[in-house]
């Protein structure tokens, strides 16, 4: 599971792979597979054929890879998008495995009668194949002639092994080895990234290390981020304060920048350099925090298209602040007030300021910090009124306060929870932020160019015919 990941060890941190399942008794074996790539630290979904379904639940797949499976090629997702187009756009490598004669057929000729052929049609990420089938099947001349196709594609071929097969009989046919799947994985995504670093740069770029967007999906957009921690004065010397140290929000705007961003951060106390290029706003106290947000939500609508709360704000503040130093006493008892909540205000100012304008609602993502169980994150994602809610369990080592890397599960109120692994919070910044570039784009209005290249309408059909079950190798 993603969550055993040890992140000295892992070679997918944080890489988002596509494992594609195709109708052979060899399916079963794709459990397995996701598991051995989260445990390396990848960010696994699943596409299946039909038939591949015959053989192994959806639900299996989906439990392990927390992200429905895409069965259908006709399917939009719950976000309006089209499955197997997001996957070719949101995946950074495609493993097909166990890839049927069948299959190979299909995706040498182009054929995008299932979500995988379609997502490899659609995409330039680097493409793995695993065959698996009957010997006879698998040396037979078309199928050699297909799988050359495929190499001349640039798709990286993992020969299936010799050995006993499902038919009974013994032959090149059986699903390779899982361990040398996932190396064949490693080296493609090494590969693709060699290739697209500029010249010096790929030494620090291998799998496993902090990515660095090169892309600019954020491009035109602001987006305003909180970072850090308030402090609530007790007298003119002390405060009341938290332990964050600005790190997962400045993680976030320096991604964001480097995306293309105009990026505004709303600062409490941290302990980090902020980023040249970010417009900074100081600031101490829940109350100046809450005064630069409403600045920034104005009646005539919000000035930002995402707004990202990572500040850990004081929930409570002393009712009155004494105007000297408090002398030290036996005892002393402090009266607490609440603060207000900021960020539930902020989304309400949101939907009343884009009714009243009709401009177009900003993305807005809160962050929860629990310890020892996410289980009020649900509650509290409906509470702010927030589209993402990204949980954090601070109490776990490695997460939360001041540490440089995360655990962290994304909640929306649209899919399912999404845990990721232990990332660095670069890493984690970077997840957040493609899944606010593809809420974006949903909220386009339909006039506008689509940020997506547009999927081809899907006009063939949806089932793959004759899956090779009785004979297929395992
Ligand atoms: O800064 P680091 O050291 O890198 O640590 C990162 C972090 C642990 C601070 C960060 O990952 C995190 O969890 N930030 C949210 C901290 C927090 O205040 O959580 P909460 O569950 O109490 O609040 C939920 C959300 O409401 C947060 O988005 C918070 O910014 C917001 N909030 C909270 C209280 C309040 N009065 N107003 C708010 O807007």
């Amino acid at each position: 599971m993603s969550g055993q990941a040890d992140p000295a060890m892992a070679r997918l941190t944080g890489r988002r792979v596509a494992v594609g399942v195709t109708g052979s008794i060899a399916a079963y074996k794709s459990v397995e597979l996701v598991r051995l790539l989260q445990t390396e630290g990848a960010d696994v979904r699943v596409l299946m054929t039909p038939a591949a379904t015959a053989f192994i639940g959806t639900l299996t797949l989906e439990t392990l890879s927390r992200h429905p499976v895409d069965t259908d090629v006709l399917a939009l997702q719950a976000d309006g998008r089209i499955g197997h187009i997001s996957a070719a756009h949101d995946v950074e490598v495609i493993v097909v495995a166990p890839a049927t004669a069948h299959w190979l057929g299909a995706m040498a000729n182009g054929l995008a009668s299932d979500s995988i052929t379609a997502a490899c049609l659609a995409t330039d990420v680097p493409v793995v194949v695993a065959p698996a089938m009957d010997g006879g099947m698998y040396s037979h001349p078309a199928t050699q002639a297909n799988v050359a196709r495929l190499r001349e594609f640039g798709y990286t071929i993992v020969e299936p092994g010799e050995g006993f097969l499902a038919s009974g009989m013994t032959g090149r046919g059986r699903l390779a080895d899982l361990p040398q799947i996932v190396d064949a994985v490693v080296q493609a995504i090494a590969a693709a990234v060699s290739s697209a670093a500029p010249s010096g740069a790929a030494a620090d770029s291998a799998p496993g290390a902090p990515t660095s967007s090169t892309r600019s999906d954020l491009a035109g957009r602001h987006i305003v981020i909180s970072a850090g921690g308030t402090t609530e004065s007790i007298d003119p010397v002390r405060f009341i304060g938290n332990r964050s140290s600005g790190k997962m929000g400045i993680a976030i705007a320096r991604d964001a920048l480097d995306r293309g961003a105009s990026v505004t951060l709303i600062l409490g106390h941290v302990s980090v350099d902020p980023p040249a290029g970010a417009h900074i706003v100081r600031t101490e106290t829940a109350t100046e925090m809450q005064a630069a947000l409403r600045a920034l939500t104005p009646p005539e609508g919000p000035t930002f298209d995402v707004l990202i709360m990572a500040a850990a704000v004081a929930d409570f503040r002393p009712r009155t602040v004494a105007p000297k130093k408090l002398p030290r006493t036996a005892d002393l008892t402090i009266e607490l007030e609440p603060t207000p909540d900021l960020l539930a205000e902020t989304a309400e100012r949101v939907r009343v300021g884009t009714a009243a304008s009709g401009l177009r609602r900003p993305i807005l993502v809160g962050f929860a910090a629990e310890t020892g169980s996410l289980d009020r994150a649900p509650e509290k994602l409906r509470a702010k009124g927030v589209d993402l809610l990204v949980a954090n369990d601070v109490a776990e080592p490695g997460s939360g306060f001041g540490t440089d890397t995360n655990r962290v599960t994304i909640y929306a109120t649209d899919m399912s929870p999404q845990a990721l692994p232990l990332l660095t919070k670069r890493e984690v910044a970077e997840l957040l932020l493609d899944r606010v570039v593809v809420r974006l784009a949903a909220t386009e209005p339909a006039t506008e160019p689509a940020t997506e290249p547009a999927a081809e309408p899907a006009t063939e059909p949806a089932t793959e015919p004759g899956a090779e079950r009785a004979r297929a190798g395992a």
